[in-house]
Parts: C-alpha cells; sequence; structure tokens
C-alpha cells in the first residue's frame, strides 16, 4: 500500500487548486438593494462549476486512470469508460437549459479539439485572449436581446489534472500540443439574464440577480451534476459491472458516492471563502452529521417532502448577517439511490421508493452588509461598512 504517498499526492492537488484563487469581487450592493450584483452572481455560479469539475477530473479520471486502468474516452457508452471531462460540463449545461431556468454555460478554447468549441464571436475571441493573459480576472460584458439583458462572463479553465494534458497534447485534432498542467487551456463562458435597477443615479445603468434566481441557478448545476454522475457514471458502470461507488473510494479505488462528490465540490468552495455555501441534507441521514441543523432546514425538508415542486425559502440570520436560504428536493432519480440507502446499516430508513425525495439540498446566500440589530430603528443609511 502506499496511501502515505496517495494522501500526500491529494494534499498536493488541493493545495494547487487553493493557489489558484478566484478574484475578489469589486462590486458592492446599494444599501437598498436585496439584489446581487452580477458579476458576484457569476462568481458563485463559476465557483459551483469549477469545482464539480476538479472533483470529476481528478478524483474520478485521474485517479481511477493511475489506480485501475478505467479511462474516460469520447465512446464512453460503447466504451465502458468514464464520459470526458468536457462531456460531462456539456451533458450538465445541456440539462440546465432544459430546466429554462435562463442560466446557460459552455466550454471553449483557442485551441480547440472540436472546432464547434471555438470562440463564437469576436468578443468571445477577446474574452479567451484576456483570461489567458489575466488567468484570475474574469472577462464580464452586458449583452442585451431583445427585452432580456444578459450578462457573460468568462473564467479561465486551467490543466487541473494530469490527464487534461497528456490526452490533448496526445489529440490527433489538437492545435496544440504543448499544454502543461497548470496551464489555461480555455475558458468557461457563465451566461443568464439580469434585471435593471434603478438606483439614485439613472444615468447609469446597474443591474442586479435576486437571490432566489441565483439560488435557482446554483441548485441547477448541483442537481444536473448529481443526475449526470448518478445515472451516467455510478448507476451504468455498476450495471456493466466494471466499478462501483462506496464510502471507501479511496482505498477501494472505486468511484464516489453521489453525496461525497457533492459534499467533497462543496468543501472546494467553501475553501474559496466566497460567503455562499451549499449542503446536502436528510431527515433520514445515513450520517448524522447531514440532518437538519435548525428548524428552518427542518421545516424546508418537510414542505419539500410533501410539496416537491417549489423550494422552501426564506432570510434567515447568522450572527449580524442576513442570508437567503432556499432548500430543493432531493429525488431517488436511480435505482441506485434506493437499494444502496434501504440496505445501509446506519440508515434510518429502509423502505426509500424510486422518485421518493430522500432529503434535501440547502443552498445559503449572504445578503449585504453585517447589520447592527441594536441600532435597527434609526439604520443610518449613510454607514460605510
Ligand atoms: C481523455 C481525453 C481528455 C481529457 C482527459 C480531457 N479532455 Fe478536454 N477535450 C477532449 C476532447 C476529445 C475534446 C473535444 C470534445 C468535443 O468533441 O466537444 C475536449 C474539449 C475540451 C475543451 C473545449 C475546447 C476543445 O478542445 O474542443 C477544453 C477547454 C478542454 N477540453 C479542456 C480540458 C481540461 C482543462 C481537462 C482536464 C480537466 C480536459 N480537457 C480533459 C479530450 C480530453
Ligand atoms: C452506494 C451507496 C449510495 C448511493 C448509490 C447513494 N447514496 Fe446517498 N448516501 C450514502 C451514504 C453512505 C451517505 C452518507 C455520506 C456521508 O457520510 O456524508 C449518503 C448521503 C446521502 C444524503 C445526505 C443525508 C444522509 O443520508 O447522510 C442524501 C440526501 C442522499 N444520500 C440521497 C441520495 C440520492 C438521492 C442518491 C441517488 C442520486 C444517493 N443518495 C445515492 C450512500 C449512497
Amino acid at each position: 500500500m502506499c496511501t502515505g504517498v496517495r494522501l500526500l499526492s491529494l494534499s498536493c492537488l488541493l493545495a494547487l487548486l487553493l493557489i489558484i484563487p478566484l478574484p475578489e469581487s469589486s462590486a458592492e450592493f446599494s444599501e437598498s438593494s436585496v439584489g446581487i450584483s452580477p458579476d458576484k452572481a457569476a462568481h458563485y455560479i463559476h465557483a459551483v462549476i469549477k469545482a464539480n469539475r476538479t472533483i470529476y477530473s481528478q478524483y474520478l479520471v485521474d485517479r481511477l486512470n493511475e489506480a485501475v486502468g478505467l479511462n474516460a474516452t469520447e465512446n464512453w457508452e460503447q466504451d465502458k469508460t468514464l464520459p470526458l471531462p468536457v462531456q460531462f460540463l456539456l451533458m450538465s449545461a445541456e440539462q440546465v437549459r432544459s430546466q429554462e431556468v435562463g442560466l446557460d454555460y459552455k466550454l471553449m478554447s483557442l485551441w480547440p479539439i472540436n472546432e464547434n468549441n471555438g470562440p463564437a464571436t469576436e468578443i468571445e475571441r477577446d474574452g479567451l485572449l484576456s483570461v489567458m493573459g489575466n488567468p484570475d480576472e474574469p472577462f464580464n460584458w452586458i449583452v442585451k436581446e431583445g427585452k432580456r439583458v444578459l450578462f457573460n462572463a468568462i473564467y479561465s479553465d486551467r490543466a487541473v489534472a494530469k490527464r487534461c494534458v497528456s490526452c490533448h497534447n496526445a489529440h490527433a485534432k489538437s492545435p496544440n500540443k504543448n499544454f502543461k498542467v497548470g496551464d489555461v487551456m480555455g475558458g468557461i463562458l457563465v451566461q443568464f439574464p439580469v434585471a435593471r435597477v434603478a438606483g439614485p443615479d439613472d444615468a447609469e445603468a446597474r443591474y442586479q440577480v435576486l437571490p432566489e434566481v441565483l439560488a435557482d441557478y446554483i441548485h441547477a448545476i448541483l442537481e444536473a451534476d448529481r443526475t449526470i454522475y448518478t445515472k451516467h457514471v455510478v448507476q451504468r458502470l455498476e450495471t456493466e459491472k466494471v466499478s462501483y461507488a462506496s464510502e471507501n473510494w479511496w482505498e477501494n479505488n472505486c468511484l464516489l458516492l453521489p453525496a461525497q462528490f457533492l459534499l467533497n465540490a462543496s468543501d472546494l468552495v467553501q475553501s474559496l471563502r466566497l460567503g455562499f455555501d451549499y449542503r446536502l441534507i436528510s431527515l433520514w441521514p445515513v450520517n448524522p452529521h447531514n440532518g437538519a441543523a435548525n428548524e428552518f432546514e427542518r421545516y424546508g425538508l418537510e414542505s419539500v417532502a410533501e410539496s416537491p415542486r417549489k423550494p422552501y425559502s426564506g432570510t434567515t440570520w447568522v450572527g449580524r448577517r442576513p442570508y437567503f436560504q432556499a432548500v430543493y428536493p432531493d429525488q431517488a432519480i436511480a435505482s441506485t439511490c434506493v437499494s444502496c440507502h434501504n440496505a445501509h446499516p446506519r440508515s434510518p430508513k429502509h423502505n426509500f421508493k424510486l422518485n421518493e425525495v430522500m432529503g434535501g439540498i440547502v443552498v445559503s446566500i449572504p445578503l449585504g452588509q453585517e447589520v447592527d440589530l441594536l441600532a435597527l430603528p434609526g439604520l443610518d443609511k449613510n454607514s460605510d461598512d
């Protein structure tokens, strides 16, 4: 066993991630508005996409290739392999688009293997050039489309795993054969509609995203990646007897549980200290740590178990800071969800059925600045805190 070495390489990978920070948001909230600035919203959305992409590339594609020779290939269904990281992202974007929440994203490069992944417009090309030169700074712009105003942001896409580099450099159709680990290989374009705010100075239009809309975007990505991972990776590879999901995925050289995929990505997002977070919770948790943390979460779980069509949401306070929180239902979308939980010795419930609500995803978004509760009655609007 070389667990020590493997753990070391894990911490190195994590360290690598930590030294590629997201830039601080420059925009501030207006004191009167409840909305989130578009560039901050884009940071949150990108952080979720990137965390899932990183977990998939490092803990699945890289690790299983090295440990058991399980590859990621373009024809993953026929080959009984893992989908490519780009295919994982594109399937997820496709599912998010089908939800019609307004959010869209894609992967692009100035050296695309597939020419459809090249920049579609001049401004996309400019954006890719900009993040190549300045990888920690996203490139943002606004487009007016009829009545809709769309905010666009391109973030650099780095070679976060060894296989990114070895596969692209060896690919016959790759126009660049010299990628190195850590290089910017392309960009992720994130696009969503924004609403105009009438500010004190109307001459300069400002835009915002409502917190409930941003929570919907974040949840849509989480649900899409969770569905694709469960159906196209875990359930398929289990049926084909290629691999299986286990709590001890690291020692057993197998697949992470769907919950571990989500929770590991959530840890990565937390390490960026952007302020927002998300968790997977349940009224019947296998791991007591995933139980409802407070009354709000308990009501939320009860509410979505009864009416899964809409999230349970509200404003909560953590100390002096208000948060928008929303609990979304987490359903048994595949038979493997049900069979594993029902058979698990630590599960408090053994009669889950397919499509039943098994728990919830809770998304928390910080609102505005800290508020001095004691000073609320005579709130000084000119506070520059
Ligand atoms: C096993 C091979 C393989 C691995 C591993 C892989 N890629 Fe790719 N990548 C591809 C192929 C093939 C495409 C084109 C897919 C298509 O037809 O859309 C692609 C597409 C892309 C694109 C869109 C532009 C283009 O080249 O078409 C980017 C950006 C990209 N990959 C970056 C990465 C990064 C970053 C990683 C690691 C996180 C990675 N790739 C891992 C094979 C791979
Ligand atoms: C192979 C077993 C397995 C599969 C498959 C599986 N789970 Fe889990 N799930 C677990 C375990 C074990 C935990 C506890 C993980 C931890 O320690 O945090 C868990 C955690 C959860 C939680 C958080 C509450 C809790 O029980 O700790 C939810 C909700 C959940 N799973 C739902 C699902 C859904 C929905 C699916 C299918 C998309 C699924 N699970 C697939 C084993 C599994």
